[in-house]
């Protein structure tokens, strides 16, 4: 029972962790539950992903009891959000509060590890819990609710298949008999002889018992408390007061005017911690009865204010039941739009005066709210109570509404429709789940008495303006009109005049958000007019051909298969190689209890370092003062480039690249120039903030387009070449030219970069541990800026929470200082990056123009081409020569063309150094060739699949570097994907669904692709291993590579375990180590487990020689015995093992030579279909044929492909980095940069390994698969573009078009050009300043 103050507060926060009791008598109300968790009560199951409530990775249950339906109530909640505070009386629950590896795993752990649904690990814990969660409310749901529980969770590894398998499962449809039952298989693929499909048995899960989960602690249910208590929590610089009377509440809005009412905290929280407002009183009304009171009233459903989000959506779904149709239109459409509003773990504890108040411009909510003409009650002690009405009338300004400061929003009216209203909503963003709005709306209409004569038009639109807005003009003017189709000519017109959008507006995409306001009140006008006529109100039909404007989003359960090779017969059943063994790691990572660098115990005297970063794309430093920020509470040290020993400088590529600490100029924003050492992470960020930096600012470069201008490269221009390229183009019946961008993406790995440099205090040693694929170079770099040997510095990697290339080398930008500061300070240094931190310094995959000829004959065959390519690499080099040469020896994607010349521009600019990024400019040295394919394919008006498939390489062919493709599987690979896609008879059904909507058009198409496989270093083409076999038989492996996910170390234990010929789960590897392995290569490349797997085969076999002898002696022995007789014979049981790849290397000065080891192929066919109004699409289906050779581990194969996948398919459609033209980066989280999420996966997804390919260059016939998969997510895109010509077809417009990537919906709509658009015509380039730039 919490203890009373003399004024009957109370400030005790008391609340229940798996069970336990906490009792906190120094509740800060800075402090989020995740770092409570996390640092207080040493839970560090729950990640920190984004600190945003945009990713899940933070991700707990939390349970209440409700008096008044006397029942306990579980919510999934955003731990990083919610303040811990706001959990008084409650009971949370973590990852580690449901099992442990110890203990037993919960059947949701186990099955997500057994579906092979954890790879990095870092989202897990948060996807657990949100299942967790779903299965104590709903302990058998239906599939299409427990897709929809992960809304708010992001992966960005899995490809989120595996994790909707494993969780099928518990879901009412499926059938206990496993994969043996034809109900829980996807039909459609054909499987051939010797090919499997079982990744997973689930026959054998441990069945869900929901009598086993822990029960809600019977204190909470038993006294009411704590939900009477009124607490007062007085922190470092914020008081929290929690009344529990309306009284009580408005006495303190009295007191604190100016006081933040606070709910679910998803906008104060983003407030105080992104855009550093200060906030020093709180007010939390979430108990306050009349503020979380449901009334139904005469007029419609009250809803208190505090009243969460899914709350609504519930009450307002029962009232559907509870009456008629005609009376529930507003009900619909806001259930209908809460759909898409954030996350689950968002709505749970969001409140609608929240959302209300804050009045953003793009809120959700409020263009429903004002278009039905809500009512508000709002009250204040001075005031009293009064109702407001939302109308044209209730937004005032930018985040101002007709509430007074004083007065508190009691209540809201959601009004019942009459018989003649109807009413609708509209939504559009990036990604249909969890995003905000480009533009919403809502509309309402209502008619005279059995006609279709508007009586009332009520259009509200979000995205528009600084407020939500609505056209009053054109409302009154179209009073007493017929709903007929000039009514929308002249709606078109009349909004187009009274929504202007200047061209440059904040948010950009002007002419996109215009489009969108008269594309949506298309949609309403027709679905009114079907409405009409099922009311039988005389009006004109809606033509059937125009029907698919008016059909809400719909997705059918995600459905998949995967198929892969059958180990060959006699295959020893303890031999692992070919099986689909679960990830090394994957038990811990489903328990919380695989510990990454922030999950390390703090240690003895740690401070925490602070950035100060540049704000500036270009400028020379004046001055830096850190005065003040030295002054402030708990900061010990300030250090910037005097503070290096060493060297101040490095380079990935070159020496001296860039500055470690900036000295004297900044490059680009994001630069560090120095760094605050505290003892707490808020105390160094808020001095760091601090520090004041004077600038003398210089015109930046940012756009590759502005690099060309200015001659501003890297380094001279490489080509490649091939034929005689004038000839060929002399032969060619048709020569054609063009130019194509390609946006950036970032990495989003859902652990931001993170280091702990701990000095040892003996001759300069310190020990690293850093999120890095790169520890020698860790290594290296920070032994050159400390002036000391690199054999005083171990670096020390377990795991990474994803890498995909951004941990090659930018890590060393945040380990190195933290070095600095430890061995100056003589203390360990921690920092793990804040998400926007991490985006706005860390770089990302490089943006690419191409500007290309290509010549080509009338039947589809190419005869010659030559391309320059052109990169953004931002200030420094780092690793951008690499990835042009990359981009340049895969500009033939997978086609022969005799006559070649490809030339690659590394341009420099003032953006953050933009690095290696799965596929390493492969990706988009193909892209641009696909793009000029489909140009080819537009001007002879043929099928880019048909074009494709006339130019494919073939057995023997050579490429345009000279190298033989043999063997080569690119046909093989193409006539399967084409085969098991059924492509034909689908591209038939695609022609005639187009040919019968005008609104909704499909695209289908295959794409081939081919990968090369090796550094194009040769130097690093290299790998090391070490392995320890112990007494007892325990063998101890070490090696050269990184787990980040990929499955490397499961892997290297599957090719210990053939070599050495015992089962696996003799094998441990504990972690990556420097001072194991020297002088490795990066992680990267694809190429790790082909070189380390030969490093560990070799080091096993020397093992293996040296205790043939014993074995030789006792043949019948056990391992056991062999390694105990052969460590009394004085046999050394412990040895190293090296690899480098043989015959490789390729000369660019005299063209020659063998860049890579081998190839590997795959083909995808993805349909997809696009709303033509909006640019929204969905991908109905993909299927993949890829070539591994003879996979190592097919779950570990199919979970890369599919993650590369759907990696790509964010790149390709959806992750667009922003910047603006000085350089600011606008995309610094998971609010508005959208990578893909579980509603985004192809409806249907099948993947199958092709059968038959060995690959003798490679570990046991395997062959690499992390990056060449990624490509093949292109399909989609080209597919998208087949749409999007049969929407240009249906508008008379034929022949090419540009449609660059990623395809946003943006670019999709505003390419299905037609009467809307056309009214916004896109301004001359030059003649305004655009919001954000093209890189
Ligand atoms: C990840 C994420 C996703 C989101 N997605 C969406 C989305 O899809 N669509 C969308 O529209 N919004 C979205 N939001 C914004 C936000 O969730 C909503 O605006 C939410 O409704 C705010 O409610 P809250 O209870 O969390 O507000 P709080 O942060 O607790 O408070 C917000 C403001 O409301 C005021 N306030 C609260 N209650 C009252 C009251 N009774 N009287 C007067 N003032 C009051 C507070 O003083 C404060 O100024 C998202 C936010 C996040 C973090
Ligand atoms: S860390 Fe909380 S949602 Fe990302
Ligand atoms: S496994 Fe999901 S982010 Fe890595």
């Amino acid at each position: 029972m919490s203890v009373e103050n003399p004024d009957g507060t109370s400030s005790e926060l008391v609340f229940f962790v798996n069970g336990k009791k906490v009792l906190e008598k120094h509740a800060e109300p800075e402090t989020t539950l995740l770092q409570y968790l996390r640092q207080k009560l040493g839970l560090p199951g729950t990640k920190l992903g984004c600190g945003e409530g945009g990713c899940g990775a933070c991700t707990v249950m939390v349970s209440r009891y409700d008096r008044e339906a006397q029942t306990v109530r579980h919510f999934s909640v955003n731990a990083c959000l919610a303040p811990v505070c706001s959990m008084h009386g409650m009971a949370v629950t973590t990852v580690e509060g449901i099992g442990s590896v110890k203990h037993g795993l919960h059947p949701v752990q186990e099955r997500l590890a057994a579906s092979h649904g954890s790879q990095c690990g870092f989202c897990t814990p948060g996807i657990i819990m949100s299942m967790y969660t779903l299965l104590r409310n709903n302990p058998q749901p239906s599939i299409a609710t427990m897709e929809k529980a992960f809304e708010g969770n992001l992966c960005r590894c899995t490809g989120y298949r595996p994790i909707l398998d494993g969780f099928r499962t518990f879901t009412k449809e499926y059938c206990q008999m496993g994969e043996n039952c034809c109900r829980n298989k996807n039909n459609n693929q054909k499987q051939e002889e010797g090919t499997a499909s079982r990744l997973v048995n689930g026959v054998d899960y441990v069945p869900l018992d929901p009598s086993q989960d822990p029960i809600f602690p019977p204190e909470l249910r038993n006294t009411e408390q704590y939900d009477r208590d009124y607490l007062v929590y007085r922190g470092e610089r914020v008081t929290w007061y929690r009344p529990h009377t309306l009284a009580e509440l408005l006495d303190l809005k009295s007191q604190f005017p100016d006081a933040k009412l606070v709910i679910g905290n998803t906008e104060i929280g983003i407030e105080m911690k992104f855009k550093k407002m200060k906030y020093p009183v709180l007010i939390n009304p979430s108990h306050v009865p009349e503020l979380v009171k449901v009334e139904h009233t005469e007029a419609g459903i009250r809803f208190g204010g505090s009243v969460t989000l899914s709350r609504i959506d519930e009450e307002l779904k029962l009232a559907l039941e509870k009456y008629p149709d005609q009376q529930t239109r507003v009900f619909t459409a806001v259930i209908e739009m809460l759909r898409w509003f954030a996350g689950y773990q968002i709505r749970n504890v969001a409140a609608v005066a929240g959302n209300i108040i804050t009045a953003s411009p793009i809120s959700d909510l409020n263009p429903l709210f004002l278009a039905c003409g809500a009512m508000l009650q709002v009250h204040s002690k001075e005031r009293g109570l009064r109702e407001v009405q939302m109308n044209e009338k209730f937004f005032l300004g930018y985040r101002r509404t007709a509430v007074n400061q004083d007065e508190i929003v009691l209540n809201i009216t959601l009004p019942f429709t009459a018989k003649t209203k109807y009413f609708a909503g509209y939504k559009q963003a990036y990604r249909r789940e969890d995003d905000i709005a480009t533009v919403n709306a809502g509309m309402l209409v209502e008619f005279e008495d059995n006609s279709n004569v508007i009586k009332e038009l009520s259009l509200a639109y979000g995205g528009m303006a600084i407020t939500t807005v609505m056209p009053t003009r054109t409302l009154t003017e179209v009073v007493g009109r017929h709903w007929d189709d000039r009514l929308v000519d002249d709606v078109c017109r009349l909004l187009t005049e009274e929504m202007p959008l200047a061209a440059g507006s904040p948010g950009g995409m002007v002419e996109y958000r215009r489009s969108l306001t008269l594309s949506f009140f298309f949609k309403f006008y027709l679905t009114v007019q079907q409405q009409l006529q099922t009311m039988h109100i005389p009006t004109s039909k809606v033509p059937s051909y125009f029907q698919s404007a008016t059909t809400l989003f719909h997705k059918d359960p995600s459905r998949s298969s995967q198929i892969f090779q059958e180990v060959a017969p006699g295959q020893l059943q303890q031999d692992p190689v070919g099986r689909p063994l679960g990830h090394f790691s994957a038990a811990k990572q489903v328990a919380g209890e695989a510990i990454y660098i922030d999950d390390i115990p703090k240690m003895h005297n740690e401070l925490y370092i602070g950035f100060v970063m540049s704000n500036k794309a270009y400028a020379n430093i004046i001055s830096v003062d850190p005065s003040a920020a030295l002054a402030m509470p708990g900061v010990v040290d300030y250090i910037c480039h005097k503070d290096v020993p060493g060297h101040n400088s490095w380079g990935a590529a070159v020496q001296d690249d860039e500055e470690i600490f900036a000295s004297k100029q900044v490059l680009t924003q994001g630069q560090i120039i120095g760094a605050i050492l505290a003892e707490t992470q808020a105390q160094a960020q808020r001095a760091a903030d601090s520090v004041k930096v004077e600038y003398e600012e210089l015109e930046p470069v940012i756009t590759i387009k502005e690099a060309i201008k200015a001659g501003s490269y890297h380094r001279p221009p490489n080509s490649i070449s091939c034929g005689d390229v004038e000839a060929g183009f002399q032969q060619a019946d048709h020569v054609l030219e063009g130019e194509s961008h390609m946006g950036g993406q970032e990495h989003f790995y859902l652990e931001d970069h993170a280091t702990l440099a701990v000095p040892r205090g003996e001759d300069g040693e310190m020990e690293m541990f850093v999120a890095t694929q790169n520890p020698s170079e860790t290594q290296h770099v920070a032994a050159e800026a400390l002036d000391i040997p690199a054999n005083r510095i171990v670096v020390r990697v377990k795991r990474l929470g994803g890498g995909f290339g951004g941990k090659e080398t930018r890590s060393i930008v945040f380990s190195t200082p933290c070095a600095i500061a430890a061995n100056k300070l003589g203390r360990p240094v921690r920092v793990m990056l804040d998400r926007d931190e991490d985006m706005v310094m860390s770089g990302g995959r490089h943006p690419f123009l191409a500007r290309y000829k290509v010549g080509f004959m009338d039947s589809g065959k190419i005869v010659a081409l030559e391309v320059n390519l052109y990169s953004n690499a931002g200030m420094s080099l780092d690793l951008s020569s690499a990835v042009m040469d990359r981009a340049l020896f895969h500009s033939d994607n997978a086609y022969k063309i005799p006559n070649m010349k490809v030339t690659g521009y590394v341009c420099k600019t003032n953006t953050p150094s933009n690095t290696a990024f799965r596929g390493f400019g492969g990706p988009q040295g193909m892209m641009m060739v696909e793009q000029w394919i489909s140009d080819l394919a537009g001007t002879l008006g043929m099928s880019p699949t048909k074009i494709r498939e006339l130019n494919l390489y073939q057995e023997g062919d050579r490429t345009h570097f000279g190298q033989e493709l043999s063997p080569c599987f690119i046909q093989k690979c193409f006539d399967e994907c084409v085969k098991q896609s059924d492509f034909l008879r689908r591209k038939t059904e695609v022609d005639i669904f187009n040919s019968e909507n005008r609104w909704k058009k499909r695209g289908i198409t295959v794409i081939p692709t081919k990968f090369g496989i090796a550094y194009t270093a040769l130097h690093l083409n290299q790998a090391g291993s070490l392995v320890h076999i112990y007494q007892d038989g325990s063998v101890l492996l070490t090696h050269g590579g990184v787990e980040m996910g990929q499955g490397l170390h499961t892997k290297m234990i599957q090719v210990a375990s053939r070599a050495l010929g015992i089962p696996a789960s003799k094998i441990h590897i504990s972690e990556t180590g420097t001072n194991t392995v020297p002088n490795t290569s990066a992680t990267a490349a694809s190429a790790s487990s082909d070189l380390n797997g030969m490093a560990v085969m070799n080091a096993c076999k020397t093992l293996l020689e040296r205790l043939e002898p014993v074995m030789r002696d006792n043949p019948k022995g056990t391992w056991e015995e062999w390694v105990k007789a052969a460590y009394f014979r004085r046999i050394g049981l412990s040895t190293t093992g090296f690899y480098k790849t043989p015959g490789i290397g390729f000369d660019f000065e005299s063209g020659k030579g063998k860049p890579f080891n081998y190839f590997s192929y795959g083909a995808a066919c993805s349909e997809v279909e696009i709303d033509c109004l909006t640019g929204d699409h969905v991908v109905l289906r993909t299927d993949i044929v890829f070539d591994v050779g003879l996979s190592l581990n097919p779950a570990i194969d199919i979970g890369q492909i599919e993650g590369a996948f759907t990696q790509g398919y964010g790149l390709m459609m959806m992750e667009q980095v922003k910047m603006s033209p000085k350089g600011f980066m606008f995309t610094r989280g998971p609010g508005n940069y959208k990578i893909p999420g579980f509603g985004d996966i192809p409806v249907e997804f099948n993947v199958t390994l092709l059968k038959g390919s060995v690959n003798e260059k490679a570990v046991y016939s395997s062959k690499a698969i992390g990056e060449p998969p990624l490509f093949l997510s292109s399909s989609v895109f080209f597919a998208a573009k087949e749409a999007i010509s049969a929407a240009r077809a249906d508008a008379g417009l034929h022949g090419n078009f540009r449609l660059d990537s990623p395809a946003t919906p943006e670019r999709i709509r505003m390419a299905c050009e037609d009467q809307f658009t056309q009214r916004f015509p896109k301004p001359e380039e030059g003649t305004y300043t655009p919001w954000f730039v093209d890189l």
